[in-house]
C-alpha cells in the first residue's frame, strides 16, 4: 500500500510535466495548421470558375460568420488543348432559317465545354453567310467554315425516283472530303481523331463526347425522340456486341441508326476514301446505312453509353408524336432514363 504522501509526491511531479508537454505540443501543431491554410489559399487561386464558400474552424473567431471568398471569374473557353486526347471533328450541316442563330448558339455553348473539339460547320448556301461567319468568329471555338449549296429539285434525266438530294447530305460529304484532303497526305498517324455528325437541332450531353472519344472503328449509342419513339437504340447482347436495332421504322435496315447515334474513327474515314453518303436513290432512313456499310459490319460496332442503356443525345425538334416504346423482347424501356 503506497502511502498518501507518496501519491501526492507523484502527482506533484507528473502534473507540471503534463502541462509542459501539452504546451509544447500545441506549439508544434500550430505552424502545421497555418501551413495547411496557406495550401488552401494556393489551390483556390489556381481553381477556375469557382466560388469558394469557406467556413472557418469553430475555434476561430465567431462561429456564425461564414466567410465568402469570391474568386475572379476566369472563364476558359474552350478548355486548354490536350496533346494526348484525340480530336473530335464534329460536322454540322446548317441552313438559313429563323431559328438558325439560336440553334447554332446553343450548340456552340455546348461545344465550348469539350476539350479538343474541332467544329466543321458546313452551310447549305452559295456562299458563307455573314451571320454564321460572325457567330463562329465570336465563339472562340476551333472551327472550319465551309459551304456548298444543295441544288433544289435537281432532276437527272430518266431518273424517276425522288430527285431531291436529302438535306445535309452534300454538306456532310464536303466535310468528309475536307477531312481526307487535310489529313490524308501528311502525318496520318500523328492525327488521332473521331468524326461525329451533329445536326444543329439536337441536344447533346457533355458525357457523349467523352464516350465517343475512345472510338476505334465505329461506336454507337441510343438517340431519344426519333422514329416516333421515346428512343431508338442498338440491341446489345450479353457479350457486349450489337446484334440488331430497337426501332419501329424499318428495323431491317443494315444500320437502323440515326445520324446522331454513331461516331467514326478518322483513320477509318481516311482508310476508306470511297465512303460517302449516297446522294440519290436513297430511301428515307437509309442515309446512315449508305455510309456505314462502306466502313464496317455489324460485328465491328462498339456500343457506348453503358452498353447502350443510357440516353445522351436527344432530337429536340421532333414533329411526329412520341410513342412509348413497345414492350417487345429485349426492350426494357422502363429502365432507361430519358
Ligand atoms: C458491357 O457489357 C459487357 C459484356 O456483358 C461487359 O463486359 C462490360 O463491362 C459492359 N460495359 C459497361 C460499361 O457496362
Amino acid at each position: 500500500m503506497p502511502k498518501r504522501r507518496d501519491i501526492l509526491a507523484i502527482v506533484l511531479i507528473v502534473l507540471p510535466w503534463t502541462l509542459l508537454i501539452t504546451v509544447w505540443h500545441q506549439g508544434a501543431i500550430n505552424p502545421l495548421l497555418a501551413a495547411r491554410k496557406d495550401d488552401r489559399h494556393e489551390s483556390r487561386r489556381d481553381s477556375r470558375n469557382t466560388f469558394t464558400l469557406k467556413k472557418p474552424c469553430s475555434s476561430e473567431n465567431n462561429k456564425d460568420i461564414v466567410e465568402v471568398v469570391h474568386t475572379e471569374y476566369v472563364y476558359s473557353r474552350p478548355p486548354p488543348w490536350s496533346d494526348v486526347l484525340p480530336t473530335l471533328h464534329v460536322v454540322t450541316p446548317t441552313y438559313s432559317r429563323p431559328v438558325q442563330k439560336a440553334e447554332l448558339t446553343r450548340l456552340a455553348n455546348t461545344f465550348l465545354h469539350v476539350p479538343n473539339l474541332h467544329w466543321i460547320l458546313v452551310e447549305d448556301s452559295p456562299r458563307r453567310t455573314p451571320l454564321v461567319t460572325r457567330l463562329l468568329r465570336e465563339t472562340s471555338q476551333n472551327y472550319t467554315h465551309l459551304n456548298v449549296e444543295t441544288p433544289r429539285n435537281y432532276k437527272l434525266r430518266g431518273d424517276t425516283r425522288d430527285p431531291r438530294i436529302p438535306r445535309g447530305t452534300m454538306q456532310r460529304n464536303l466535310a468528309l472530303r475536307w477531312l481526307r484532303e487535310t489529313f490524308s497526305s501528311n502525318n496520318r498517324h500523328s492525327q488521332p481523331g473521331i468524326v461525329y455528325f451533329a445536326d444543329d437541332d439536337n441536344t447533346y450531353s457533355l458525357e457523349l463526347f467523352e464516350e465517343m472519344r475512345s472510338t476505334r472503328k465505329v461506336s454507337v449509342w441510343p438517340v431519344a425522340f426519333v422514329g416516333g419513339l421515346r428512343y431508338e437504340s442498338p440491341k446489345v447482347n450479353t457479350l457486349g456486341k450489337v446484334y440488331g436495332w430497337k426501332t419501329v421504322f424499318d428495323p431491317h435496315r443494315p444500320f437502323a441508326i440515326d445520324m446522331a447515334g454513331f461516331a467514326v474513327n478518322l483513320h477509318l474515314i481516311l482508310f476508306k476514301p470511297q465512303a460517302y453518303f449516297k446522294l440519290r436513290g436513297v430511301k428515307g432512313g437509309y442515309q446512315e446505312s449508305s455510309l456505314l456499310r462502306e466502313l464496317v459490319t455489324l460485328n465491328d460496332l462498339e456500343p457506348k453509353a453503358a452498353n447502350c442503356t443510357k440516353v445522351l443525345v436527344w432530337h429536340t425538334r421532333t414533329e411526329k408524336p412520341v410513342l412509348v416504346n413497345e414492350g417487345e423482347k429485349g426492350f426494357t424501356d422502363s429502365n432507361v432514363e430519358i
